[in-house]
Formats: C-alpha cells, sequence, structure tokens
C-alpha cells in the first residue's frame, strides 16, 4: 500500500546490482510513494545490464559513477540536479565491497591495498558523497541521506573480516557529517543497520547462510528482509522523521539487543 510519503521529492540512489539489492527495493518504493530520481552504480555493474531494467521500470535516468571518485561524484550530483529540476531531498548510499573477503583472505593475513580499497569502497565513499553534495550544495534543506551498514561494526563475527571496519568508520562518518550538515542545511544523515539480508553483497561473506539462521533463530521478530529494509529507508526520506540524526538505526528484528533465545539454547543443548 502507498501512502504518497515521498510526493514531490527527489532522490538519488546507488547500489542497484539486481533485483535482490536492497537498494533496488528502495528504488521501487521509492516511485511507488512518489518519488523522482536517478540511479546511480560502478560503470561495471552497468555493463550487468540488469539496472536497465530498473529504470524503465522506475522511468529513472541512470547516472554511472564509480563511489570511490570525487570527479565521477560531481557529475552524479550537477547531472541529477539537472535531470530532475533541482536539488535532491534524499540520498541512499548502499555500497560495500571488500577485496579481502572476495579473495577469502583471514582477517590475521589481510592484503593492505585490498583493506584499503575495502575502506575506500564501503566508508570513504560515504563521506565522498556528502562532501560533494554540500560543495554543490545538491541536497535542499531538510534534506535525508541513509547510508546501509552492518552490527558487525560493533560486534565481531569472524567472517565479516575488514568491512567490519570500514562499517564502523561509514557510521562514524555519519555522525561527524551529519552534526555539520544539520548545522548549515537541516539535511539529517544516519545509517541503518539491517539483518543479514541474501544478496550479492550478503552472500559473499564466508558462512553467510549460518549467520543468517542464527540470527533468525535469535532476534525474537525474525530477520528483517530487503523489502522491509527498504520501507524503513523510505520512512527515512519522507517528512516523518525529521529530527532523527547522526543515528545508527538497527532494523534488524530486535537481534542486536537479543542475548540469547530458547531456539538458539535448543541448538546448543547435548542431550
Ligand atoms: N546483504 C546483507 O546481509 C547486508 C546486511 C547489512 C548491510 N548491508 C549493506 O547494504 C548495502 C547494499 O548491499 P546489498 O546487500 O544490497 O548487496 P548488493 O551486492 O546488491 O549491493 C552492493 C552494491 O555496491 C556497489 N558497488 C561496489 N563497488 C562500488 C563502487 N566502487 N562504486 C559504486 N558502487 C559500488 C555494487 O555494484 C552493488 O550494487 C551495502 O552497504 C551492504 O554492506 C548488507
Amino acid at each position: 500500500m502507498a501512502y504518497g510519503l515521498l510526493k514531490g521529492k527527489r532522490g538519488i540512489i546507488s547500489g542497484a546490482l539486481d533485483e535482490k539489492s536492497i537498494a533496488w527495493k528502495v528504488a521501487l518504493k521509492a516511485k511507488e510513494e512518489g518519488a523522482t530520481f536517478t540511479l546511480t552504480n560502478a560503470p561495471i555493474a552497468m555493463r550487468m545490464g540488469a539496472i536497465k531494467q530498473l529504470a524503465e521500470q522506475c522511468d529513472a535516468e541512470i547516472i554511472p559513477a564509480d563511489a570511490t571518485s570525487v570527479e565521477d561524484l560531481e557529475n552524479l550530483f550537477t547531472k541529477s540536479t539537472e535531470v530532475l529540476g533541482g536539488k535532491v531531498d534524499f540520498v541512499l548510499h548502499s555500497i560495500g565491497m571488500s577485496p579481502n573477503i572476495r579473495k577469502g583472505k583471514a582477517y590475521t593475513d589481510l592484503n593492505y591495498d585490498w583493506f584499503k580499497q575495502s575502506i575506500d569502497i564501503s566508508a570513504l565513499s560515504f563521506h565522498k558523497m556528502m562532501q560533494t553534495a554540500y560543495k554543490l550544495d545538491a541536497i535542499n534543506e531538510w534534506g535525508s541521506v541513509v547510508a546501509l551498514t552492518y552490527m558487525a561494526a560493533q560486534r565481531t563475527f569472524p567472517f565479516y573480516t575488514d568491512m567490519a571496519d570500514a562499517k564502523a568508520v561509514l557510521e562514524s562518518i555519519a555522525r561527524s557529517f551529519g552534526y555539520r550538515y544539520g548545522k548549515s542545511h537541516k539535511v539529517r544523515v544516519n545509517t541503518i543497520s539491517q539483518s543479514p539480508t541474501p544478496t550479492t553483497a550478503g552472500g559473499g561473506i564466508g558462512g553467510f547462510d549460518k549467520f543468517y539462521d542464527f540470527a533468525d533463530k535469535t532476534a525474537p521478530l525474525g530477520n528483517a528482509t530487503a523489502d522491509q529494509c527498504a520501507d524503513y529507508c523510505i520512512t527515512m526520506f519522507s517528512d516523518l522523521t525529521r529530527m532523527v540524526t547522526m543515528q545508527n538505526l538497527y532494523h534488524d528484528g530486535g537481534f542486536s539487543m537479543t542475548g540469547i533465545s530458547e531456539e538458539v539454547m535448543a541448538l546448543v543443548t547435548k542431550e
């Protein structure tokens, strides 16, 4: 059911790779709620083609940008304001990648060049996006910027390796930039800490199926789906959450506040 929550709002949505992507669901819901927006992803993801199908469905233009390139981001914000006919009201950062995870490197044997890439792609890109928007004055007053994160920033999950550090930096950037953007332009900045979700990025983490089940059995409400995460993003882009900023918001069915559940107890009870 649509509520018209984003009627008249303009935005930029990054990170839609295929229909499992969280950003893909956000785009469909943003359209349903009345927003107009541009879609962006790294040029390599464009070549895979699926995003074109989403663009047609959402009547959205695609503006390729490697999120580690300030030049690409300048082009993204400049073109988006041109195409959409004004400054934007919301931005979704839905970008993450660790070459160390992709190549199966243990945390005690990291390749440091890849570590820098993980941080650049998954965390600094968030700063670069906001600094670019800030300098170009591309976000309207009371605009909303959201990045997606994972609880490995607070607690250790062995297979999340250097992405845990990248997420900790990402969440810190939300607070530091959120303070400044709030003061200067009344723009709010938050991160949403989502349950394990079966997507390309999620599935790439070692042991994903097991920790997906563990989280599902621990959380009193079970794991939050990508669709439900998209709903939460929409509320954060809407005018109903104008005073929420600099927060890391758990969207995990209660996992982060649960010590152990009966279901998990039953699994470890030996009889
Ligand atoms: N899937 C999960 O379990 C889970 C849980 C919590 C948080 N998240 C976060 O959600 C976000 C979206 O991930 P997803 O699960 O939808 O997976 P996904 O693989 O569909 O999305 C990741 C996106 O990052 C893009 N990307 C990678 N490098 C880029 C670059 N240099 N420039 C621009 N874009 C680039 C990819 O092309 C892809 O579209 C990520 O930040 C991820 O860490 C995922």
